[in-house]
């Protein structure tokens, strides 16, 4: 593993947990060029999440996600956050996990839940249907062991700015 200075920092974890909010914090303290995969992906297609999975399918967003995934693991000194699956994915964490330490962001359904309503703006095409809590329910008990095995921050009752601190504190340790 590369030095601490320039080793990429990778965020995960379900939908909602703040990834892209904390890791723009944590690339603004640690002066760092901070990437978000999906706006990467939307960039690139010149279309959002939700019109590349109507329009292409999920199939091929996967596909544009092990790409950047394989692309991204290659630079360094980054702060990365990532769609709520790519580091599901066991050829995704192996290309990213492999220069980068990999945080996993951790809420209850009930905070998703909360989260993602308010969040107007970010329409998660997965969570489309009648019943979006029992959908978020569901994928998190599929998801749980992936996400698991990584080094998991609870951020429950805590503002992003919180997260990024722990993030600090915890980096000089890895
Ligand atoms: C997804 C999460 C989304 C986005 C896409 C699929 C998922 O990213 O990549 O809608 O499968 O968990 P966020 O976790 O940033 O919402």
């Amino acid at each position: 593993m590369p030095d601490n200075n320039n080793t990429n920092i990778i965020l995960t974890g379900f939908m909602g947990t703040g990834k892209t909010t904390v890791g723009k914090l944590l690339a603004k303290k640690l002066k760092r060029e901070f990437v978000d995969t999906d706006q990467l992906i939307e960039e690139r297609q010149g279309l959002a999440v939700p019109e590349i999975f109507a329009k292409l399918g999920e199939a091929a967003f996967r596909r544009m996600e092990a790409a950047i995934a394989g692309e991204l693991g290659e630079r360094q000194g980054l702060v990365i956050s990532t769609g709520g699956r790519l580091m599901l994915d066991p050829a995704n964490v192996k290309a990213l996990s492999s220069t980068g330490h990999v945080f996993c962001l951790v809420a209850t359904s009930e905070e998703i839940l909360s989260r993602v309503t308010s969040d107007a703006d970010n329409h998660r095409p997965l969570l489309d249907g009648a019943n979006p809590g029992e959908r978020i329910a569901a994928l998190l008990q599929e998801r749980k062991q992936g996400y698991e095995r990584f080094l998991t921050l609870d951020t429950g009752n805590k503002q992003p700015s919180d997260i990024a601190e722990d993030i600090l504190k915890i980096l000089p340790t890895l």
